[in-house]
């Protein structure tokens, strides 16, 4: 484990972020809630993979893909570890969070969701664990219920006595807002949802980059994560899922892999986790999957941590010293390193076109959270959001090419 941070060493990991614009500007990239950038060691390993000893996954006994198998199983076990799941049957590879929720909605939603039952989610959710849900609310008859957020951005933990009830079969939250930076009460939430026997689903999409989850000590029944926002791949994602309930559950798509005998009239389906893997599965993208969270965990999580709530903190501050910003969602104690905010007179887009030519990458819209962004009254915002690799001098950029938009836009006349 590193015993400092040693912030130029992590960032010759990423030479992407050495870059330079045309006009000379540093790359300042504060986007890494949309996609993390990659340390080499992650696509490294998958050009080793792709000129030693690439084959398909699970089907050769020959040398390459004998090989292929060991290494996808020791990620698999990286990433159980990293959860601290049970079993690594409990851990399946699918394309991303999205995927994964969608699975666990068609999937368990189809077969133990009827009329009369009821689904909650909460104002900040990413359409990601809203859509899959009223997919199949609108298949099975269940309705969808929302936890409302309070003013400041947090969930409104009074209103869930009232709308979680026996009716109540699944709670569904994010772990951390992709919009608000909010770190919600994993624990609280979670004992509530078993107190009315309903099952326990976390979006962990903004949460992972930031530290492990114990699914175990917070009983979560699913978890859905995806490896491009942890410095892994895009294209592959894990979809965490108790073991009996996974068992219980119909395989989401048929295919190869995932049966154990095929018949005319019917197949029957392979142990966990091949059940819920039908096809190839991206297999260099798994494997550097615990590539990423192994570079990670070599980095150390607690000072990782660290470095990000001293990033936040200085963001925070800075970010309320320029005239017109409003920030969105909670105050330090109970957020993360993203920053969703308007600037008085400003279009969203104008920001961020402006930004960029100081070389500062954010992201504005909606952030696929529009019901959100309903309940704040704004129709979008821009987001600047943080990770391991950014330094204090790129809040200072930040700042900077603020005050050089409200130039150009002529907000300080
Ligand atoms: N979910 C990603 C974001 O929030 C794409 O930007």
């Amino acid at each position: 484990m590193a015993t400092a941070w040693n912030i130029n060493q992590v960032r010759e990991d990423f030479p992407i972020l050495s870059q330079k614009l045309e006009n000379g500007s540093p790359v300042v990239f504060l986007d890494s809630a949309a996609s993390a950038q990659k340390p080499t060691a992650v696509y490294q390993k998958e050009q080793e993979i792709y000129t030693t000893h690439y084959a398909n996954a699970y089907r050769g006994v020959y040398e390459f893909g004998a090989q292929i198998d060991e290494e996808l199983e020791a990620s698999r076990e990286t990433v159980r570890e990293f959860l601290n799941a049970a079993s690594t049957n409990e851990i399946i590879f699918t394309s991303g969070t999205t995927m994964s929720l969608n699975m666990v909605a068609q999937a368990w939603g189809r077969k133990f969701l009827k009329k009369g039952d009821e689904i909650l989610l909460t104002e900040m959710e990413h359409h990601a664990n809203i859509v899959p849900w009223q997919l199949v609310a609108a298949e099975t008859g269940a309705k969808l219920q929302y936890l409302p957020i309070t003013d400041e951005g947090l969930l409104d933990l009074d209103r869930l006595s009232e709308l979680l009830n026996e009716r109540t079969k699944v709670l569904s939250v994010t772990a951390m807002s992709n919009m608000l930076g909010t770190i919600n009460p994993l624990e609280v939430l979670s004992k509530a949802a078993k107190s009315v026997g309903a099952k326990f689903v976390v979006d962990a999409a903004q949460f992972v980059p930031h530290g492990p989850i114990d699914v175990q000590a917070l009983e979560i029944d699913f978890l859905a994560f995806s490896g491009h926002k942890i410095f892994g791949a895009t294209g592959i994602g894990i979809l965490y899922g108790r073991e009996a309930l996974l068992e219980e559950m119909p395989p989401f798509l048929g295919g190869g892999h995932m049966i154990s005998e095929v018949h005319r009239d019917y197949s029957t389906w392979a142990e966990l986790p091949a059940k819920f893997e039908a096809g190839t599965i991206p297999i260099a993208e798994a494997i550097s999957l615990g590539t990423a969270l192994n570079y990670v965990n070599h980095l150390g999580w607690e000072i990782l941590h660290h470095h990000e709530q001293t990033l936040a903190a200085y963001a925070w501050e800075q970010l309320q010293t320029v005239p017109g910003v409003k920030i969105y969602g909670p105050g330090l104690e109970e957020r993360g390193a993203i920053f969703s905010f308007t600037m008085e007179g400003a279009h969203p887009e104008d920001i961020a076109q402006l930004l960029n030519r100081k070389g500062v990458f954010v992201r504005h819209g909606h952030h696929c959270t529009m019901l959100l962004h309903e309940r704040l009254g704004i129709s979008a915002s821009v987001r600047a959001s943080f990770a391991m690799y950014n330094t204090l001098e790129e809040v200072d950029a930040l700042i900077a090419a603020l005050h050089f938009t409200r130039e150009k836009l002529r907000l300080n006349r």
